[in-house]
């Protein structure tokens, strides 16, 4: 009787665990933990995509997005890549998952297109930082001049500037400008970057800062290099300088996709922020890529998600727009990027 009700237990507990196995297996495929998106973000994904035919819209999503927004974007890159998409689509509704500078920035270069938001609260916190009055002392005190806004700023601070410029193409453009004397806002790692590059010039910096990638610190990167000693350091120009001292490369999100995806290596220390992993696995799937522990992620990017861009699609609500007073001094800006950027 004893050995009977002992193999009646091991039998129900073996039952339990397949049970068990089964279900966590079951919630891996639902939970967008072992394929990628569960069967709730395929059905979006659906609707998103006939919508977007019915309407004639467009998709554009930055790298720093979540995997699912990108797996549906029409058009995916960095800030440089996708400024220039949005300056010749022929579209008239754009949705742009993205941070408001970039909506804005869409507004700017199109138009007479319908630019849609899908989360309005998605804000770029180092787009805000710099004051007016920074960029008048340096105007009264250096006659010549050159005030050059990373376009993570929003439109009033690019209607203070003369060009603009992303972390794809600020060397190039600051290099050829005729300007001994440059005020370059508001981030001082891009600038200190670009003032490395450019040694020949006098750049100014102001006070601004990317809280995430300012975040990812130096003793993490050393350590991820310790573990992994064959794998090569390529970092973004927001970093901080001790952070970009160690790097092999310095790049915007496309080039670290690009020089990661055009290496015969396969391991990769990377010191940007983390949806570029959906791309940098997808392009190299037998490469392994190491973000650092405290992991570098931009909740303002992952505000945008499947639901918000279906509701904007169906609503056509969360336009994004531009100050009638900061408008055309504002596209002028990046008129000029993408003139001196070709
Ligand atoms: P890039 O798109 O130029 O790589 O810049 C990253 C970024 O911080 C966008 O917010
Ligand atoms: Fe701004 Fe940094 Fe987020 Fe890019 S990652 S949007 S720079 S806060």
């Amino acid at each position: 009787m004893r050995l009977a009700v002992e193999k009646a237990t091991k039998c129900i507990c073996r039952c339990l665990v397949i049970c068990e196995i089964v279900c966590y297996t079951a919630s891996l495929l639902k939970e967008d933990r072992f394929c990628g998106r569960s069967e709730e973000d395929m059905t979006i994904q659906e609707e998103i995509k006939k919508l977007k035919e019915e309407k004639q819209a467009v998709i554009l999503a930055h790298y720093y997005v979540k995997p699912e927004v990108q797996e549906i974007a029409d058009y995916i890159g960095d800030s440089f890549y996708l400024s220039k998409i949005a300056a010749k689509l022929e579209n008239p509704i754009i949705v742009y998952c993205g941070v408001s500078f970039m909506g804005e920035s869409g507004c700017l270069l199109s138009p007479d297109k319908k630019v849609l938001m899908p989360d309005k609260a998605a804000d770029c916190p180092m787009a805000h930082m710099v004051l007016k009055e920074e960029v008048e002392t340096a105007r009264n005190t250096y006659e010549d001049l050159v005030v050059v806004c990373y376009i993570n700023s929003t439109a009033e601070i690019k209607s203070w500037s003369d060009v603009s410029v992303t972390s794809a193409n600020a060397v190039k453009i600051v290099k050829n400008l005729p300007n001994k004397n440059v005020l370059f806002i508001p981030d001082k790692n891009l600038g200190r970057f670009v003032a490395e590059q450019v040694p020949e010039k006098n750049v100014m910096l102001v006070k601004g800062y990317c809280p995430i990638h300012e975040n990812i610190l130096a003793d993490e990167i050393r350590e991820l290099k310790r573990v992994h000693p064959d794998a090569e350091i390529l970092v973004h120009p927001e970093c901080c300088e001790e952070v970009t001292a160690m790097a092999d490369y310095i790049g915007s999100t496309s080039g670290i996709i690009q020089y990661a995806s055009e290496s015969e290596k396969k391991e990769w220390i990377i010191g940007t922020e983390t949806g570029v992993r959906y791309e940098l696995e997808k392009r190299n799937p037998d490469n392994q890529f190491y973000f650092p522990k405290t992991e570098p992620i931009c909740k303002d990017m992952k505000l945008i998600t499947l639901e918000k861009i279906l509701y904007v699609l169906k609503t056509e609500e969360n336009q994004a727009g531009v100050a009638v007073e900061t408008a055309e001094a504002a596209k002028k800006t990046l008129d000029k990027m993408l003139e001196l950027a070709k």
